[in-house]
């Protein structure tokens, strides 16, 4: 028995930010921005919005298109670095909003690579046996935590996200995974203030400690190699080869990665979902936007394999080989 996905959503915010936009805000051009990253804009939540707000919208349309109702839900996994509060739990508000007086959950932070995480552990709670459904929704409210003065990081990053059901299959579902975690890469892209090292002050404000930093050189290299690395391990593994994989969906950071690992592994342009133009990185949002979006538009269909791979803070960084279908 498999844990597959039986339905799928996004949501992505209504405010835009474009490279024209932050032309006027910082010493950035358009034109370096997509041709260094492949980014044109961003999605940006709104003055009232929270992560719980997009999380709840996606829940909402997961439902619908569901079979099941909210208090059969039986898990809620919230995987993001931006929940509303410390405390209470993204997931305890998710499960208020929807009504699933049945569920519990919880948060998982593992960014870039919190949806592949967050898929994982879902799975394993149904191959158990014990669970019949779990709800995984991945998503960050990057904005919240950009400097828009340093042009290195804010450039990067929207909000935004998507989410999916798990549930039992004989046929379909996750047919592998291979997830690693190396913390000895955690300063190169941190944010250092606000945590329990080092608690709000008005000074750690001053110093815009509550924002992300980030070593994007090195980033971009262990972002490559953590991703063609874990994605060629898991086709070997299971005897499969680039031109087996029927679309690949990477997490979406910087276009030149997803290129540079897709080459890697040998799998064609034409099956690499690429989304990036359009919202940036919203860490672990971009996998399941992606995922949403190849449903919709029919590039991913039932019987299909699909390979994802991710790579994010922690270091953190994985892949997954799903049969499409349920
Ligand atoms: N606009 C204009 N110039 C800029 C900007 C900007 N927004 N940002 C940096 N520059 C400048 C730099 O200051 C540098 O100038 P200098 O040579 O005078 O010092 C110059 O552009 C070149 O900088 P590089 O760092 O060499 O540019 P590079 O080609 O490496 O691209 C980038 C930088 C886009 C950050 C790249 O390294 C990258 O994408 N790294 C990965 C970062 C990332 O994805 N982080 C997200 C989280 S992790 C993950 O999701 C995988």
């Amino acid at each position: 028995m498999k844990a597959t996905i039986s339905s799928t959503s996004h949501y992505a915010p209504e405010k835009t930010l474009t490279n024209q936009d932050l032309e006027k805000i910082i010493d950035t051009t358009d034109e370096w921005i997509k041709t260094r990253t492949g980014i044109e804009k961003r999605h940006i939540i709104g003055k009232n919005e929270a992560t719980s707000d997009m999380a709840t919208n996606i829940a909402l349309d997961l439902l619908k298109k569901s079979k099941l109702d909210a208090k059969q839900i039986e898990l809620i996994i919230v995987c993001t670095v931006t929940p509303d509060h410390f405390a209470p739990s993204t997931a305890a508000l998710v499960q208020n909003n929807i009504g699933a007086s049945k569920a519990w959950g919880y948060d998982l932070s593992a960014a870039c690579t919190g949806f592949l995480y967050g898929l994982e552990t879902g799975a394993k709670f149904i191959e158990s046996g014990k669970y019949n459904n779990a709800m995984i929704i991945g998503l960050d409210s990057m904005s919240t935590i950009m400097d828009y003065q340093d042009r290195n990081v804010c450039v990067l990053f929207g909000d935004g996200g998507g989410g999916a059901i798990l549930e039992k299959s004989n046929r379909y579902g996750i047919i592998d995974s291979l997830l690693r975690m190396d913390g000895s890469g955690g300063k190169f892209l941190i944010v250092p203030g606000g945590g329990s090292r080092m608690p709000t002050t008005s000074k750690t404000i001053e110093n815009r400690e509550h924002f992300l930093k980030q070593d994007g050189k090195t980033i971009f290299k262990f972002a490559v190699k953590g991703m063609a690395d874990v994605s060629e391990e898991i086709l070997r593994k299971n005897n499969l080869s680039g031109d087996d994989i029927d679309l690949f969906i990477p997490h979406q950071a910087n276009k030149r990665i997803i290129d540079a690992a897709a080459k890697r592994c040998g799998i064609s342009q034409d099956k690499v979902v690429i989304n990036i133009n359009e919202y940036g990185n919203t860490t672990a949002g971009t996998i399941p936007i992606a995922i949403n979006e190849s449903v919709i538009s029919g590039r991913l269909c039932r019987g299909d394999i699909l390979l994802l791979a991710a790579f994010g803070a922690g270091f953190t960084w994985g892949s997954m080989i799903i049969r499409w279908g349920n």
